[in-house]
């Protein structure tokens, strides 16, 4: 049986396997997650859609109510205009969302320029749509923000698209406004697309969240419920773009394929914009902040490069000369779980990820003391 050639360059995602792998270790840093449980006033709304019978297909592009929410918090927080709830299409997770993107814009050869090291399934996803990658380098030393040569890079691939992601997954950058706005600049030369995946908006420690969309057109705003009121497992996540041949070409796949988000998860997440919800978020991102605080202390008095990231969840310390994958190996035997950085992309050789989303205080300390003992 021969494999699609669109299938054969797609690989395990390295991070679901260095999960699997951590699974019965007695610290597990692989998981993209926080540990916290979802916000009771969802949870409760949600129950009561499933008693109130809201178990049936809704509109493929999601139910308008939750359409509308989107598009009002788009528009007054991240002051994205040309937005309303039609603009607005809700899938099952970012992660399905993005492959309807990309599936509606790249056609074999077409180029999607990549930051390098990125989360590992846009990689995947472009090799599914047969695009080439030309990828954008980054380096530990600049806190993993682009510099000169990722602009160059960037200026020279003319992609057809550009994927960005700020705050970053695996290496928590924040990107400043300054710097979206020159790659905005370069887009707009090049006539690309940029998708802005923002799911982790709501986590940030420093700085402030910069929307490419704010002051481009041509670009897909991708967010969703799973990081910031860690509802991974609801499946919910949307796009949103002023230009509607984009959402409707994603509106066509989504139709085809999923037909449309879970219907009572829907209206659950209509009390994710309401101020009980939020208040929860705050205080997730307080206590992930002093784990963020505590580990970059603790890296900071090791030789590992280690700029201070500013939000998500993640560490992406890089130690000169060490071979990744045998690291992350090592640490497991240790029981330690950290997924190594070469499966980001090659610019996260030498590098771990390490999420501090689920795992407490009391464990991340057991943890730093086995890695720093693992690095002497
Ligand atoms: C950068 C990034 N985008 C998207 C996703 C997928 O989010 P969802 O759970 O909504 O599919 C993840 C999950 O790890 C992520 O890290």
């Amino acid at each position: 049986m021969t494999c699609p050639i669109r299938l054969q360059k797609v690989t395990e995602s390295a991070t679901f396997k260095y999960s699997k792998l951590a699974k019965d270790k007695e610290i597990d840093l692989t998981i993209g997650r926080t540990g916290f449980d979802t916000p009771q006033i969802i949870r409760d709304a949600t129950k009561k859609a499933l008693d109130e019978g809201k178990v049936h297909y809704t509109t493929s592009k999601g139910i308008p109510e939750l359409r509308g929410l989107i598009s009002r918090k788009l528009k007054e927080e991240n002051k994205i205009p040309g937005l309303d709830k039609d603009n607005i299409l809700v899938s099952a997770g970012a992660k399905h969302i993005i492959y309807e993107a990309i599936m509606s814009i790249i056609q074999r050869g077409d180029v999607v320029a990549l930051p390098n090291p990125s989360w590992v399934s846009y990689e995947s996803i472009i090799n599914l749509s047969e695009g080439e990658i030309a990828w954008l380098p980054l380096k530990p030393e600049k806190g993993f923000i682009p510099d000169d040569d990722f602009f160059s890079a960037l200026e020279n691939s003319h992609p057809k698209l550009i994927m960005l992601n700020s705050p970053n997954n695996p290496t928590g950058a924040v990107y400043p406004e300054k710097i979206i706005k020159k790659i905005v600049d370069i887009a707009q030369r090049n006539e690309s697309i940029i998708l802005s995946d923002e799911i982790y908006e709501k986590i940030i420690y420093e700085g402030e969240h910069f929307s490419a969309g704010t002051i481009y057109e041509d670009t897909i705003t991708v967010n969703g419920f799973s990081k910031e009121y860690s509802m991974t497992g609801w499946r919910l996540g949307y796009a949103a773009s002023p230009n509607m041949e984009l959402i409707n070409r994603m509106s066509l796949i989504q139709a085809q394929t999923v037909s449309c988000a879970v219907s009572f998860v829907q209206y659950g997440a209509l009390e994710a914009f309401t101020d009980e919800a939020r208040e929860d978020v705050t205080c997730m991102v307080e206590a992930l902040k002093e784990r963020r605080d505590y580990l970059i202390n603790r890296f900071k008095k090791t030789k590992a490069v280690i700029e201070k990231p500013s939000g998500a969840f993640y560490v992406f310390p890089f130690i000169e000369g060490s071979d990744d994958l045998l690291f992350a190996d090592s640490l497991m035997e240790n029981g330690v779980g950290v997924i190594p950085g070469s499966p980001f992309g090659s610019s996260g050789r030498g590098c771990i990820r390490i999420s501090y989303g689920a795992t407490g205080l009391d464990e991340l300390e057991k943890a730093a003391d086995r890695i720093e003992s693992a690095l002497k």
